[in-house]
Parts: structure tokens; sequence; C-alpha cells
């Protein structure tokens, strides 16, 4: 007996001391659910927005009926509504402020889409702790960014969001985002919550138009949609938000296949999951819930943690549970993600932000970054002529167009709380900086993106005939871009074509420059310019990156992140498009060349357009410098791998211009045969490379074969083995092809 007894309690300990002992946040959190009222826990599901009167919020707060709060940023208001959760509410549980920071708080960045044309998560990363930095001194501790849909429909306003078409480009602009965010650990009073968004698919709305369904097969979804999400996971980030996109017809606010199934269960986040605006009441607009209880359940049970704004959760919850519709441990597993973050957070132990600390918006160091960030995010698309930069023979420059000086337009979509007033535009940093060693010119021409208006275009003409150049701003207001701002024609707005064909007859050279929230159709524009330069929204600072640009104070190194159509009618078009069996030769006879009385199959059968052909206007990765770049000796470590290796690529890169510059070298690798079809080409890995003029450097990248994994039919993600091809080159279509096979 007694040996029944000691084997009992050796196994007693055994088992205690092998389950993991439940870390100090987690033991804090079981405490105070142990004493929350069910409506004290429901309250915590509960984000409202700061829009209303704000007694009525400290009688919510009071009650313990929110636990979070978005768009509130002063100080003063939110200290003393945290006040009232912290000191009057029963169990004094500190509000979480939220606010969408996306690419700054005061100074503002380039928009993501801009971010993304960097190719340099450093400094990424580094624009996101400076948006942090700011948007806590005034007592936010959770940003709606980053956004991480993949897009490849620029009609589709929200591309200006994102960072692009590529899921691995995605994936380390996001991860930066997330660590820039969160800083080294959450509860530093400057880190604030990151917030993966949205979760998933949103980017693929049919059509290109807003809040559409989506119609993406699980493989697809896994291997192009997941993955940044993924990555932010393991990035470390602390919330995830809803899309309000449906899937193959499931809502992702009610869908509990993405938010138990594979953001829990395989990627285990053990954060939280907040609806977006209304996200759960609008499941009755997609008729998926029958009213706002039955959406109130179905979110619930789907495994939406927080629910923004709608408030179907404060008033259904209740009874939902009373009716067992809806089960408390459903209500305690949601309240547990939450508290968890407020508790990494530190919102506990300092719930409140200093008034008294000296403003850190716009500091020299912040400017700085968001002038370097601007730099490196603008795309030389053309300069044949090398009319760029501008050399000291220019001595009368023209500035035209409605973006060469517009503060609020320069900083894009969603800069709630940039202030344009502190915006360098072009037109004031060329002033400012170039106007003693140029004489400069002005006439915008049309007074705004949209302006129809002709009358100006004379006048600007007439100024511009004075020029030895002509710098020609155009693109779009920020408004043209963002949530709920699609477009069917991707053509300049208003009269901006005219304008760029009546500066060009002049016979002046003419530089374009466009700032826009998306890839616009600019080939009329291209073929009139003598060079063009391509931003994605600026920010604050865009005025002096362009113009150190222009004077080759600074030399262009973005590339596209994504593909840029020449017709609307192209769309959707990227790069990593699948192997159909009818691929375009690039040969084929466009429209204009058709002879009359063609047979029917007289033009062969291959995918393309008969009047856009089948290339892009610019291809995915692609931009140009001052200088010119050679890669050579590109070597592979082996051309047989098999499972667990590493393919170690290295190459040598040579400046082979008379600027110093710097290339994205980019790694792409095609899977020949796959047991569905694979794209033609992957975006592996990539890399800036800063060089002297003359300077060659040896670069080496490594590709472990385990990336070289898909989600097959089966869902189950693997590498197959057979035969793959390697590029190493400086955009998405150029660069030789080099074999290689995996064999296990
Ligand atoms: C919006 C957006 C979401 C944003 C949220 C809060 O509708 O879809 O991206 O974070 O509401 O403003």
């Amino acid at each position: 007996m007694k040996k029944i007894l000691a084997f009992g309690l050796a196994s007693l300990l055994i088992f205690t001391s092998c389950k993991p002992a439940k870390n100090d946040t987690e033991t804090k959190i079981d405490a105070l659910l142990s004493r929350m009222t069910l409506e004290e826990k429901i309250g915590q599901m509960n984000q409202s927005s700061s829009y209303g009167s704000i007694e009525d919020m400290r009688m919510m707060i009071k009650k313990g009926e929110v636990g979070s709060i978005l768009n509130e940023i002063d100080p003063d208001r939110i200290n003393a509504l945290q006040h009232v959760a912290v000191e009057e509410s029963r169990l004094g549980i500190p509000l979480l402020i939220a606010r969408d920071v996306i690419h700054g708080f005061k100074t503002i960045f380039p928009i993501p889409l801009g971010q993304a044309a960097t190719f340099d998560p450093f400094v990424v990363e580094k624009s996101a702790r400076i948006a942090a930095i700011e948007a806590s001194s005034v007592g936010i501790r959770w940003t709606f960014a980053p956004m991480i849909d993949i897009a490849r429909d620029p009609r589709w306003g929200r591309i200006a969001e994102g960072c692009g078409e590529d899921p691995y480009l995605t994936s380390v602009m996001g991860a930066a985002m997330v660590k820039g965010f969160q800083g080294d650990s959450m509860n530093l009073p400057t880190s604030i919550a990151a917030c993966a968004k949205h979760f998933v698919g949103y980017g693929a709305v049919e059509g290109g138009r807003d809040y559409n369904s989506t119609f993406i097969p699980e493989h697809l979804l896994r291997n192009v949609y997941l993955p940044p999400f993924e990555a932010a996971v393991k990035a470390g980030v602390a919330t995830f938000m809803t899309s309000f996109n449906d899937n193959n017809g499931v809502p992702s606010t009610g869908n509990s296949f993405i938010l138990k199934e594979v953001l829990r269960k395989e990627w285990h986040f053990d954060g939280f999951v907040v609806s977006d605006w209304n996200s759960v009441g609008e499941m009755v607009n997609h008729g998926f819930a029958a009213d706002y209880k039955d959406a109130a359940r179905i979110a619930a049970n789907a495994g939406v943690d927080m629910e923004m704004v709608s408030a179907t959760y404060m008033k259904y919850l209740p009874e939902l549970v009373k009716e067992g519709k809806v089960k408390e441990a459903v209500i305690n597993d949601a309240v547990r993600n939450i508290l968890r973050i407020k508790y990494r957070l530190g919102l506990f132990d300092h719930p409140y932000v200093d008034v008294n600390r000296k403003s850190i918006m716009y500091t020299q160091e912040h400017l700085e970054c968001a002038k370097r960030i601007s730099e490196e995010s603008v795309i030389l698309l053309k300069d044949d002529k090398h009319v760029l930069p501008l050399k000291s023979s220019v001595h009368t420059i023209a500035i035209v167009g409605p973006m060469a000086d517009a503060p609020y337009e320069q900083m894009g979509t969603w800069a709630f709380d940039g202030d344009s007033a502190h915006t360098v535009t072009p037109l004031e940093a060329i002033r400012e900086v170039y106007g003693n060693q140029v004489k400069v010119l002005y006439e915008p021409g049309l007074a705004y993106s949209r302006d129809k208006n002709l009358q100006g275009i004379v006048k600007a003409v007439t100024v511009a005939s004075q020029a030895d150049v002509i710098l020609a701003f155009v693109g779009e207001e920020a408004i043209l871009s963002g949530e709920a701002h699609c477009l069917a024609d991707l053509n300049l707005q208003g009269a901006q074509s005219q304008l760029i064909a009546a500066l060009a007859k002049t016979g002046k050279p003419v530089v374009t420059i466009v700032m826009a929230g998306r890839p616009l159709t600019i080939g009329k524009e291209v073929d009139e310019s003598a060079a063009v330069l391509y931003s994605f929204h600026p920010g604050t600072m865009g005025g002096p990156a362009i113009a150190d640009l222009l004077f080759g104070k600074a030399v262009p190194s973005g590339k596209t992140p994504v593909t840029f159509p020449k017709m609307v009618g192209q769309i959707p078009i990227y790069y990593a498009h699948h192997r159909i069996g009818r691929p375009a030769t690039r040969n084929e006879t466009l429209i204009d060349r058709i002879p009359l009385y063609a047979g029917q199959t007289s033009l062969g059968c291959t995918s393309f357009y008969m009047d856009a052909g089948f290339d892009p206007l610019f291809p995915f990765g692609y931009g140009l410098s001052y200088t010119t770049f050679k890669f050579s000796n590109i070597k592979l470590s082996a051309t047989q791998l098999k499972k667990g290796d590493m393919l170690t690529v290295t190459f040598d890169l040579k400046n082979t211009g008379s600027y110093g510059g710097t290339e994205v070298a980019q790694l792409y690798v095609q899977d020949k045969v796959g047991s569905v079809t694979r794209p033609v080409k992957e975006l592996k890995r990539f890399k800036r490379v800063n060089l002297l003029p003359g300077e060659k450097k040896t670069v080496v990248f490594e590709l472990p074969v385990s990336e070289l994994a898909f989600y097959n039919m089966n869902e189950e993600k693997m590498v197959e083995p057979g035969d793959f091809g390697l590029w190493v080159a400086d955009d998405s279509q150029n660069g030789k092809e080099l074999p290689f096979k995996v064999k296990f």
C-alpha cells in the first residue's frame, strides 16, 4: 500500500513540476478574472469611440462598461477618463487608448505603400518607433497598424495603406513595423501595442471595390494572404483586427477557421482580436446574422475578443450567456486575452500619461528620419535622357502642377493627426535650399488634382516656356485613396494629363513627379516626360526629400512594391502570377497591327490583351538610379540540395556609373513543377547595397530549402522535390535564370 501511495505522490509531484508554472501575469489575470462579474467581463470586450459626450463616457467607464477607447488624443481628457477607470470603477482596470497611427502621429512618414518602396526594413522600423514615441506622449498605447493586406488591385483605395503585392516584402515590412511600434518591451512608456490588420484577404475584394466579397481558396489564402500575418505573430504583435470582407461567404468577423484554427491553434497567438469598426453589427448587412443579437453570438463564438463601437456585446452577451448560446468560458478567454495585453503594456502600473513631458513632436531627429525614408521611397521610373539630377547648366526651372505646393495632400491617407502646417512642400524646399542656385518660376496651372479648368494651363505653359527644365508635380489628392476611395479609372484626374501634354509641347524637358496613393496608368505622361519620379504620398518631409533627389544631393533608390498596369483593364496584374497552359510569348500582334480579315486562329492562342499586350507599364521591384549597377559572378553553394540544406547565393554587385547610389538586390525563385500550379517567380530575399562610383561588393543571400515550401491542395505545407530556377536581379523581370534541384 505504502508503495502505491509513494508512487501516487511521486507522479503528482512530477505532474505538477512538469506543468509549466503560471507566470506572474497569468496569475494576476486569473485572480482579477475571479473577482469580475459577467457584466464587468463584457465591459472589457467593449471599445467605444470618444466622439460621444464625455459625461456619458465617464458614467460607462465608472460602471465598468468600457475596456478601450479610440479616437481620444487629448492627454488631459485621456488622464481624466483613465482616472475614472482606475480610481472610481469597482475593479480599477485601466482603459486601453487606441488611435489609427498608420504612418506617423504628428510627424507624417510616407504612406505604407511608399515605405514598402524603400525595401528598407530598418528605416521602416525606425519610423514606426518615432510614431509610437509621439503617439504615446499623449496617452495613446494601441495603434491599428500595420495594415498587411496583400493588394494586387490598385482600383482598391486601401492599396495605399499596405505594403503592396508581395507576401515576402509585406512580411518583412509588417514585422519591422510591429517591432517599431512595440519597442524592445511593451511595458516601456513609449511602446504601443500594434495590430495586424485586416485579418484576412481584404485586399482581394472583387473588382477592387472596398468592402466587397472575396473568393480565395484555402491554399491561395495560405500561400499569399496569411504569411504576413504569421510573420506579425512571430514578431510578437499584440493584437489582430478582423476585416470587413467575407471570404467564400464567411465574414472574417464571424470566421472561426481563421480566428481559432489558424490564429490560435496553428500560430499560438496569445494576444487579442478586435473587430473592425461596426464589423460585428455589419454581419446583419452581410445576411450572415439574423439580427444584432445573432451577430454578437456569432462574433463572440468565432473568437472576436473585443467589439469596436457596434456595442452588440454590451447589449446582448449577458442574455446570450444566460441562454447558453455563448458559454462564459468564451467570455473568460476573451477577457484573459485583453487583460494580458493590458498587463504587458504596464497599464496597471503606469496608467497615466505624463502631461508635463516636453513635447517631442516634429523634433529634428524625427524630421530627419522622415526625410530619409521619404528619399528612399521615391522611385525613378524614367530618365533615359539623363536630365536628372538637374545640372549646373540649368539656370531657370519652372515648377508647375497641383501637387507642387499641396501640404495637406502630400501627407496622404490616414494621416489623422498630422499638421499640414508642418509639411514642407517641394516648392518650399526647392525655393529654400536651391533658390540661390537656380531661378525658380512657379505656376500651378491647376488648383487641385481633380481640377478640370483649362484656363490655368495657358498661364502655366507661358511660364514654363521661360525655363530650362519644367518640374511638373501631379498625382492624387489625399482623399482619392484610402478606405472606401476606390477608382474604376486610374488615369490622372482632372486636366492633369492635358497639363503635361501642353508642357511637353513647349519642347522643354519635362520632369514629371507623381505623388499618389496607388500606381496610376501614366503611360502617356511617361512618354511625354524626359524623366519621371514616383512618390507614394511622401508625408511631412516629402518636399526636402524630392528637392534633394532632383538636384542630386540624394540619389533615387526606391523600387515598385506593386506592379504598374498600362491600363486598368489589365488588373489584376502582378509578377507572381501562376504558370498557365498558354502563356504570353510577348511577341503577340497587337491591335493596330492585326491584318484586316484576320482568321480566327491567325493570331495564335496565348494569354494577353490585344490592346495592351501582356507586360505591365512597370514591373514589381523596378526602379532606376542616377548610376548603373552590374550583377556578376553569381554562384550557388550547390545545385543539388536536400531537405534541411541551406542554399547560399553569392554575387558581385558593382556601381558602373558616376554617382554613388543604392541598388536593391532581389532574389527570386521558381518551383518548376508542383502538385498545384506555382508562381512564375517568388521574391525570397532582398537587400539594399550602397556603392560608391566604381565600387564592387560581394553580397550573400542565404535561403533555407525549407523556405521553398508551399501549401498544396491538401493544405499541407511542404517542399516538393524537383527542379527550380533562381534569379538575382534588380527587378522581377530581369536577370539570368540559374537552375538547381531539390532531391529527397
Ligand atoms: C476603419 C478601418 C480600420 C481602422 C478602424 C478604426 O473602418 O477599416 O482600418 O483601424 O476603422 O478607425
